[in-house]
């Protein structure tokens, strides 16, 4: 076992910890903004930017599913963001 000496095991020890740190930071960050904000409040801030807030009740939940497609592009929207919204707005 000449192949993994003490320097190759402290390399690849600080590149997982390294990879570790990252995944666990970078997770963090995404999913707390998004979990910090619920359906409703994304579709406040974000559906009357450029019209006025549909009213959940104008469409069916099909209807939400293609609107919220359509919408994600235009308001520049994460597909969790999006999913949140449409999910307000199907009830
Ligand atoms: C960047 C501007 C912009 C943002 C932000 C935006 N919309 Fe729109 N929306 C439009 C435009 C422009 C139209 C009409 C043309 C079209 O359908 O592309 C439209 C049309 C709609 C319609 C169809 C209205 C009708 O009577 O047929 C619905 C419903 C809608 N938007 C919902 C939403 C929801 C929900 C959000 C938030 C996720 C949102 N919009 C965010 C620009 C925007």
């Amino acid at each position: 076992m000449k192949t993994l000496n003490k320097k190759n095991i402290i390399g690849i020890l600080v590149a997982s910890v390294g990879i570790l740190l990252f995944l666990s930071i970078s997770g963090c960050f995404v999913s707390e903004k998004v979990a910090a904000k619920g359906g409703a409040q994304l579709w406040a801030e974000n559906c009357q930017r450029c019209h006025n807030m549909p009213s959940p009740s104008t469409f069916s939940p099909d209807q939400w599913e293609t609107v919220g497609l359509h919408m994600q592009t235009r308001a520049q929207l994460t597909t969790p963001e999006r999913d949140k919204i449409v999910e307000f707005l199907k009830q």
